[in-house]
């Protein structure tokens, strides 16, 4: 199953994405993630998109579309993948379909999470993940089990991310509603989109999306 989930930044993609990777046996593949590995690492890569990122922008297409394709020949994405966070640009949904169709693939579906923007700010503000085996929470939504206690892995220490202060997460929604939100008549042209509620619960949301996901 080939998969994108698309929505404005907090919408629940990787959320959703981790749980759905695990139900469909498919890889999970977040263009934030790697290029926050990028980042961490300090490539080449890193350095030329930390200050975009921290501006709450877009990295430019062609440093993304590269390391997309590079990252879809991998073996784990033999039995599928869920795109998180791409496309994102017009280019990059064509480059998507001409490495698909190179390949003899399609896509199953695009599902958009659809979630209002101040309930977006809410979340991303609330957000932190472990800093040992990635499992995200959030303050209010999703907190741990013990307090300063990772349910997954134990460990104590956590991560906040530099582009969720509230001036970046107001340019990263302004990068989705000018340069994301266009790609959706593509799909949509193609019959391929599908829109599920993100303001419900996490379990909802996941339930509305393997409802759609067992149906293709
Ligand atoms: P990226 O890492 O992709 O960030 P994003 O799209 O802004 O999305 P987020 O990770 O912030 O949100 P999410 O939808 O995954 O929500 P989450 O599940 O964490 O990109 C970061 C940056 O990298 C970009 O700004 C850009 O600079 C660059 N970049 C990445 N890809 C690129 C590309 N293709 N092209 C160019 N540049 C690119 O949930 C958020 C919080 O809400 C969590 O705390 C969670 O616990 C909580 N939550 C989740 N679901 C619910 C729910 N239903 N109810 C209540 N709380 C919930």
């Amino acid at each position: 199953m080939n998969l994108i989930l698309l929505g404005p930044p907090g919408a629940g993609k990787g959320t959703q994405a981790k749980i759905l990777q695990d139900r469909y046996g498919v890889a999970q593949i977040s263009t934030g993630d790697m290029l926050r590995a990028e980042v961490k690492a300090g490539t080449e890569i890193g350095l030329k998109a930390k200050s975009v990122m921290d501006a709450g922008g877009l990295v430019s297409d062609e440093i993304i579309i590269a390391m997309l394709a590079n990252r879809i020949a991998q073996p784990d994405c033999v039995r599928g993948f869920i795109l998180d966070g791409f496309p994102r640009t017009v280019p990059q949904a064509s480059a998507l379909d001409d490495m698909l169709g190179g390949k003899g693939l399609h896509l199953d579906a695009v599902i958009e999470l659809r979630v209002d923007d101040a309930a977006l700010t809410e979340r991303i503000a609330g957000r932190f993940t472990c800093a040992k085996c990635g499992a995200g929470y959030h303050d209010s939504f999703h907190p741990t089990a013990v307090a300063g206690v990772c349910d997954k892995c134990g460990s104590t220490e956590f991560i906040r991310r530099a582009d969720d202060k509230r001036e970046t997460v107001a340019a990263r929604l302004k990068a989705y509603h000018t340069q994301t939100a266009p790609i959706l008549p593509h799909y949509a042209g193609l019959g391929r989109l599908r829109t599920v509620d993100g303001m419900a619960d996490m379990a909802e949301v996941t339930r509305h999306l393997t409802e759609v996901l067992d149906h293709v």
